[in-house]
């Protein structure tokens, strides 16, 4: 029997039950033969392609044999792609030299089998390039009984068709691999579909983050936000100011991210197509760059003298610029990609009006809104950014509060009402990101992804130029109570719901038809080593989590 909770309902179809209950469908154990658990597709991509045909013939592939075939010249990131993606097509973890199932009988195929996939890349493929925002993500794999291909016109298309073509091959029972005929003419919707993770409010090991730009690429996301430093810690070893980390980290040697660290995240982030664009958040959200830079953070004052706590960066003071110009003049260099997150949010003004000095520099400007304050500071940073030739991304409330910003900042919409927000922003014609929908530190019990999965970051009143002026989202996971440990499960699979809104087409949104290739999808991130919580409810894996 199957009850459902007070609100929720289950629907029956296709011999499984489909979960859609916040409460949840408990089966008791009645002695009655129905699965109890959410079906599962077999070999459906997961995000959906833009355009997919397939028909039912199978066609039988060599495994053991298998290539991928550079058609014209590699470069690295094709190399690098072709070792992964044979791993990622037939093992049953990568790099365990293992078949996802052993064969139960002998494979004997009655054709010949497909044994290589040819790659071209239409414009040249070089080696030590990196992704940007004008990537060209476009891909067209063609598979029939005879032959096997993939074209793109950029390699970022290549590493999308490799992925897509990994998740339609299928192991059968008999240890077979098959794949069906198929073609597919395939893009993203969006061309940012980014991941925010926190290191500040706990510090996640590198390879934690590895791990996620791992499955990020398996999601065809193509942002690492990297939100590196905070209130709570200052993990980000600088070289032109080693003291912040030293002072300001968690621990000055085992919780920081070294040079070294750092590009091993960027260069790992390129091979997979991802750009890696760092946060670092002011004025407010910098507790942490005080200790290590003194005369930073503004001093509170309580009835006329200091109270010893600190608020936002003190905008007043010359040596403010001057260290602003130099850490970000080193970021700008150290990270690669065009866009720096350059933060905003937050900024509380109790401090400030407290402190003397920032009192006569308002009257000296003849101020009394402390917003004009907050527009200063953050037009300063601004022009630094502008000066090192790098774009930015700010939080909304940068431009709420007026600031005058180029014309190219990306805007980030992260509070409720995003839809009056994301209708005022792209009015005023910035590139506008969506984030409000998709914080998914606030995960519930049941089966929440179909909100993530509903939200559509077009949804707004606005013209059809204001809708062209959203770039894309991105899914975060802040760091309150998220660290190595829980990070992976609580992303994953949750985040690929927002990895299908973002890539697929609009009207790809339908929960019911989405449940069984996110059930599989998870299972396929679970065969590969990913800890993907289960998020249907009752079900299982052909191949368990470490089984
Ligand atoms: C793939 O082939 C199998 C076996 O013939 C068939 O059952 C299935 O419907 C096919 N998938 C699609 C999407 O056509
Ligand atoms: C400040 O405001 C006063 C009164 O409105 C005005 O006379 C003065 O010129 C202003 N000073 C500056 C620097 O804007
Ligand atoms: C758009 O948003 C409204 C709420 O403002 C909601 O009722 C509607 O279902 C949404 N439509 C889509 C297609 O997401």
């Amino acid at each position: 029997m199957i009850h459902t909770g007070k609100m929720g309902f289950c629907i029956w179809f296709g011999g499984a039950v489909l979960i859609l209950s916040v409460y949840g469908c408990h089966s008791h154990g009645d002695g009655s033969n129905f699965p109890k658990y959410a079906a599962s597709s077999q070999g459906a991509p997961w995000p959906a392609p833009q355009r997919m045909s397939q028909m039912s013939q199978l066609v039988n592939i060599d495994a053991g044999n298998f290539q991928f075939h550079a058609v014209q010249e590699s470069c690295d990131i094709l190399d690098a792609a072709f070792v992964r993606y044979r791993d990622l097509t037939f093992n049953s973890r990568p790099g365990s030299g293992k078949l996802y199932f052993k064969p139960r009988s002998d494979p004997r195929a009655s054709d010949e089998p497909l044994s290589v996939l040819g790659v071209t890349v239409a414009s040249p493929c070089q080696n030590r390039v990196f992704p940007s925002l004008t990537s060209d993500e476009s891909y067209v794999l063609d598979i029939s009984p005879t032959k096997a291909e993939l074209v793109a016109k950029e390699v970022w298309g290549a590493l999308r068709g490799l992925e897509t073509f990994s998740q339609l091959v299928v192991q059968q029972n008999t240890g077979k691999f098959v794949v069906n005929i198929t073609h597919i003419d395939d893009y993203p919707r969006f061309a940012h579909r980014g991941l925010l993770l926190d290191t500040s409010r706990h510090y996640v090991a590198l390879p934690i983050l590895l791990d996620n730009l791992e499955a990020m690429a398996q999601n065809k996301y193509n942002v690492f936000h990297w939100h590196i430093v905070d209130d709570q810690s200052f993990p980000f070893q600088s070289q032109s100011f080693p003291a912040l980390s030293d002072a300001g980290a968690y621990d000055p040697v085992t919780h920081v991210y070294t040079p070294s660290d750092v590009q091993k995240v960027i260069e790992f982030a390129r091979l997979r197509g991802i750009r890696v664009i760092p946060e670092f958040d002011s004025p407010g959200h910098a507790q942490s760059w005080g200790h290590g830079q003194p005369g930073l953070l503004t001093a509170c004052y309580k009835q006329g003298k200091p109270d010893g706590s600190y608020g936002p960066i003190n905008p007043v003071p010359a040596t403010t610029n001057t260290f602003l110009s130099q850490l970000f003049s080193e970021v700008a260099s150290v990270f690669t990609d065009h866009y720096v997150h350059l933060g905003g949010d937050e900024v509380s003004f109790n401090c400030w009006m407290s402190n003397p000095q920032i009192t006569a520099f308002m009257a000296s400007k003849n101020w009394t809104d402390y917003g004009k304050l907050e527009q200063y500071y953050m037009q300063n940073v601004l022009d630094i950014v502008n000066k090192l030739k790098k774009g930015y991304i700010i939080w909304q409330e940068v431009i709420d509060n007026g600031a005058t910003v180029r014309q190219d900042t990306v805007v980030e919409v992260w509070k409720g009402g995003w839809q009056n927000e994301m209708g005022k922003v792209t009015k005023l014609g910035y590139k506008t990101l969506l984030a409000s929908c998709w914080y998914l530190t606030y995960i519930s019990y049941g089966s929440d992804w179909s909100k993530y999965y509903t939200c559509d970051p077009q949804n707004f009143t606005g013209t059809p130029e204001q809708k062209q002026q959203v770039i894309g989202g991105e899914t975060s996971m802040w760091g309150e109570f998220v660290d190595g440990t829980n990070l992976l499960s609580l992303v994953w699979p949750h985040a690929a719901a927002v990895g299908e809104r973002l890539w697929s087409a609009q009207s790809v949104n339908n929960v019911k038809a989405a449940t069984p290739r996110l059930a599989q999808h998870r299972c396929r991130m679970v065969r590969r080593g990913f800890p993907a919580e289960p998020i249907n409810g009752p079900g299982y894996c052909p191949k368990e989590f470490r089984g």
